[in-house]
């Protein structure tokens, strides 16, 4: 199996925006070279900035859209995005919906190769993404985000579902699973479940002591 994954959704957390995204990204970056593949998720406006910063952090867009160069205000155009940083994006997060066809569009125009993590609430809907064959699904239960309770723990079966649903569609796709990670014993927890990772946001946006929290993310792998 390639490293486990650990990607941190900056979202819009006043803690991870602007100058305090650069921040956060060099406590991440500390582990670029460690067991696991780290991932910083950041807004557009940051991509430029961190990207520059870090030599050795991946660093991904939360959104991207299937436009071009040209006559498309305030769209997150994707050539752009990866001449200013993007080494992947994620998609259709529980925060910001698309359509399927906006997915497959998408990645129809993305150059071959270039990682699309594909969110997905349940199941049925991590089903449907593996037919368009993105490099991840991350299937995060939305009631469960931003919350205390893991998925890992609170609904431990969807995750297992979720990996033998996708791999019954396409097997090349990999799985990753997110809401209310928070530690080290979630991430061995989603591994142990058939995931190849986790997808987390305020158990390290929030935390008190980043670096703590990222040390003992990956303690367990
Ligand atoms: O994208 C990650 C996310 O939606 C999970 O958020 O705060 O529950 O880790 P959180």
């Amino acid at each position: 199996m390639d490293k486990p994954l650990v990607v941190v959704n900056f979202k819009t957390y006043s803690s991870a925006s602007a100058s305090t995204a650069d921040v956060l990204a060099e406590k991440m970056e500390q582990f670029s070279d460690s067991n696991v593949r780290m991932v910083a998720v950041v807004s557009a406006f940051d991509l430029h900035s961190i990207s520059n910063s870090s030599n050795n952090l991946e660093v991904w867009s939360q959104h991207l859209d299937p436009v071009g160069q040209g006559s498309f205000t305030g769209w997150l155009e994707p050539e752009t995005a990866i001449s200013r940083g993007a080494q992947g994006t994620i998609i259709n997060h529980a925060e910001h919906k698309v359509s399927l066809e906006h997915v497959k569009k998408l990645m129809e125009q993305l150059p071959e190769g270039f990682p699309v993590c594909a969110c997905a609430a349940d199941v049925e809907e991590a089903k449907a993404l593996a037919e368009l064959g993105p490099t991840f699904i991350a299937v995060e239960p939305p009631e469960l985000i931003g919350g205390d309770i893991s998925v890992t723990t609170a609904d431990p079966s969807i995750v297992s579902d979720t990996v033998a649903a996708v791999k019954s569609v396409n097997s090349n796709v990999r799985i990753l699973c997110g809401a209310g990670v928070k530690n080290g014993k979630d991430v061995s927890k989603a591994i142990e479940l058939g995931a190849e990772g986790v997808l987390l946001a305020s158990g390290v946006t929030k935390a008190d002591d980043a670096l703590s929290v990222l040390q003992d993310l990956v303690s367990s792998i």
